[in-house]
């Protein structure tokens, strides 16, 4: 799915069942909002012209207190507020469903400025690219491993922060495919802006496929630029924070790379994924993400285009 094809970020498009619930008893909040509002101006504008003044009016008459108008006026505020109250706890109860001992269909682990998704059951890495089955109610364990971020893709629903230490959950039933973006929602330093979430949803079958293709460990490099290419990712600093299925490198502190050629953009949703701005991402990461924590790496052009090509054709 080519990215600009995803949707606009809007809540109202409720891409999950706990989004569909929230937006829904929004609508009815500001139903019964508008029908408060639409009552007391009219009301008000009724009684403004029916008593105004008129020539040769007197004083009108004075009256004060009246019990039956008070209860009336204290009784119906105080019963919109009881429905809207237990609709509210209603709606929270649904969207956030106690996890118990339910282990997590996927992890994500917010860096700066970046996200790292896990799925423990199937064993997949991958970054900044989340997949999920439509259909299927996903439970995601939001966690940080520096500074408080805040996991929220808008058609989703609800935003979860990410806090060091201390595990958030968030459940999510998808009910429509389609590619939808997200952003880190919570100041996290210099590249808070350019910490985006790119979320996929595709049928069960799609999300199988997806699963198998990104378990898979690449084979070896056949071709000379690659293994060129290789050879320089293993002999340079980039093993130290980056991973690669079925070699040496196992490095954790940046993205996962086994996969990276299958992914849409580099740099958490900065530029698009191909040959060219990868081997630009290592020469100087910081033209693209000024800031980000990927050192510029003293390596040619030509070395760099290998590298890049490398890890363009893992498959
Ligand atoms: Cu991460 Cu803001």
């Amino acid at each position: 799915m080519d990215i600009s094809s995803a949707q606009t970020s809007n809540i109202f498009n409720f891409a999950t069942e706990q989004a569909r619930t929230i937006v829904y008893l929004h609508y009815f909040d500001l139903a019964i909002c508008f029908a408060i509002a639409l009552t007391v101006i009219g009301l008000l504008t009724a009684v403004v012209i029916k008593f105004r003044h008129r020539p040769g009016d007197g004083e009108p008459r004075q009256s004060s207190g009246d019990v039956k108008l008070e209860i009336t006026w204290t009784v119906i505020p105080a019963l919109i507020l009881l429905v809207l109250g237990i609709l509210t706890a209603f709606v929270m109860h649904r969207v956030n469903q106690p996890v118990g001992s339910r282990q997590p269909d996927v992890v994500v682990n917010a860096h700066q400025w970046w996200w790292e998704y896990r799925y423990p059951k199937s064993g997949v890495v991958t970054a900044n690219e989340l997949y999920l089955p439509e259909g299927v109610n996903s439970l995601l364990e939001i966690r940080a491993a520096d500074v408080i971020h805040s996991f929220w893709v808008p058609d989703f629903g609800e935003k979860m922060d990410a806090i060091p230490g201390h595990p958030n959950h968030l459940f999510l039933k998808p009910i429509k495919e389609g590619l939808f973006l997200g952003s880190c929602s919570e100041f996290c330093g210099a590249d808070h802006s350019l910490m985006r979430i790119l979320a996929t949803v595709v049928s069960q079958k799609e999300f199988d496929a997806w699963t198998q293709s990104q378990v898979k460990v690449p084979a070896a490099p056949t071709d000379k630029t690659a293994q060129h290419g290789e050879e320089l990712f293993m002999s340079n600093a980039c093993v130290r924070c980056h991973s690669i299925a079925g070699t040496k490198a196992r490095g954790q502190i940046g993205p996962d790379l086994t996969h990276v050629c299958d992914r849409k953009t580099i740099g958490a949703g900065v530029v698009a994924n191909n040959t060219e701005n990868v081997t630009q991402w290592i020469m100087n990461a910081q033209q693209f993400k000024p800031g980000c924590y990927m050192p510029k790496m003293r390596l040619s052009k030509s070395d760099a285009h290998d590298i890049a090509f490398y890890l363009e054709n893992l498959k």
